[in-house]
């Protein structure tokens, strides 16, 4: 996602890397029979490398390198979860692009108030839509970074054989998983 932070211009395509704890802090809440993944945005990786440790066949892919996730000759053949952090400026429509492929699990990273909006509420009525795990963390999105982060975050989990409400988590699991705060 796009964020601000201080010291630092927006990155061209929103390429903004996704620390390990962050994906790991979505571990518990995976369907358990998640064992290949699409990740579509994957920029440098870290995210693929990641879900990687989690034991999964993951699949990157990237518009930097060819692939664009809206063009469908570009899809992997076999998957059953697409996880990413989408570009802020067209989460919403990743998220859409997802639910149409008919995998299990879509997972995204999100602003934790990306669910607020009335415009996105469609993707919230879906009936798919698992759960919300909150990051009790914030990112710092640039190792560097001198300023704090602004914005807090959360993932948004859409299963296809969820039944009734959305539930409510929060992550990381485990102190270790995280930076102190
Ligand atoms: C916020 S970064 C996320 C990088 C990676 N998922 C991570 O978490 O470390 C967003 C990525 O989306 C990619 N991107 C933007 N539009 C895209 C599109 N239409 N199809 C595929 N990738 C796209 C950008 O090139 C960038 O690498």
């Amino acid at each position: 996602m796009s964020q601000r932070d201080s010291g630092y211009e927006r990155k061209e395509r929103d390429l903004y890397e996704t620390p390990e704890w962050v994906t790991l802090a979505l571990a518990p809440h995976l369907y358990e029979a998640t064992f290949q993944v699409w990740e579509p945005a994957c920029g440098s990786g870290k995210m693929v490398r990641a879900l990687e440790k989690l034991g999964l066949t993951v699949f990157g892919s990237d518009i930097e390198t060819g692939n664009d996730f809206f063009d469908r000759s570009c899809d992997p053949t076999e998957f059953d979860a697409i996880i990413t952090n989408p570009p802020y400026v067209a989460a919403s429509e990743f998220i859409v692009h997802a639910l149409d492929q008919n995998v299990t699990t879509v997972a995204m990273l999100l602003r934790t108030d990306f669910d607020h909006a009335k415009s996105r509420q469609h993707l919230f009525q879906d009936s798919r839509f698992a759960k919300k795990v909150v990051l009790t963390r914030r990112i710092k999105w640039f190792e560097d970074s001198k300023g704090q982060p602004s914005f807090n975050h959360a993932w948004f989990i859409w299963e296809s054989g969820h039944v009734g409400p959305p539930t409510l988590a929060y992550g990381p699991a485990h102190v270790g998983d995280a930076p102190k705060p």
